[in-house]
């Protein structure tokens, strides 16, 4: 990840310091930038999303990982996402997944964490931002997209709109 950041920043490995807020999440303390970053990690590798003045999210889950049995869903999941998930033309396994890491996405982002009630965030047909805990703003402040590398489900959050999202290696 520091090398990733340096690259980007254009400074060597060893200037840049990497310190972490109070709630865990990240940040590029050294030198002085906009640059923001998330981290995820899945399926032996890790992801990294970068953004200037913005707050960014990321997070991964590997496809094969299967999370239907899940007991947790109800907590996690609005009633109309699990709906959705179960009538899913992908399967209600990646219809979780899809849900699972762009709720994690945009609530690494914002950088808060279990705090946040993940149902009050919802997502409508699995993609579009329909409601959000007040203190994560308006939906529509916020762009979402989900990639899809050999093996894993990815999705990136922005908060702000419109923000073209894209992947690189
Ligand atoms: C802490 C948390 C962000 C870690 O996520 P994870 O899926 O277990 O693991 P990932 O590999 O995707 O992410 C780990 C990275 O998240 C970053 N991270 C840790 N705390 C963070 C925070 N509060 N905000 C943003 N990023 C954070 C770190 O960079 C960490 O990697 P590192 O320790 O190597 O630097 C996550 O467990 C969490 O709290 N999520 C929100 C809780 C929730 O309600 N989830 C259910 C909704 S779907």
């Amino acid at each position: 990840v520091v090398d990733v950041l340096a690259d980007e920043l254009g400074v060597t490995a060893p200037s840049l310091r990497v310190d972490r807020g109070n709630n865990g999440k990240p940040y590029v303390a050294r030198p002085v930038t906009t640059l923001r970053f998330s981290v995820s990690h899945a399926a032996d590798a890790t992801f990294v999303a970068l953004a200037y003045g913005v707050h960014v999210g990321v997070d991964v889950e590997p496809t094969t990982r299967d999370v239907t049995e899940w007991a947790l869903w109800r907590h996690v999941l609005s009633f109309d996402e699990l709906e959705w998930a179960h009538r899913s033309r992908t399967g209600l396994n990646d219809a979780l997944l899809r849900l699972w890491v762009a709720k994690e996405a945009i609530l690494k982002a914002a950088g808060v964490g279990l705090e946040v009630d993940p149902r009050g965030l919802e997502l409508e047909a699995g993609a579009r931002i329909v409601a959000l805990p007040t203190a994560l703003g308006d939906p529509e402040d916020w762009s979402l997209a989900w990639f899809r590398p050999t093996g894993v489900v990815a999705a990136v959050a922005c908060r702000h709109r419109p923000a073209p999202i894209e992947a690189c290696d």
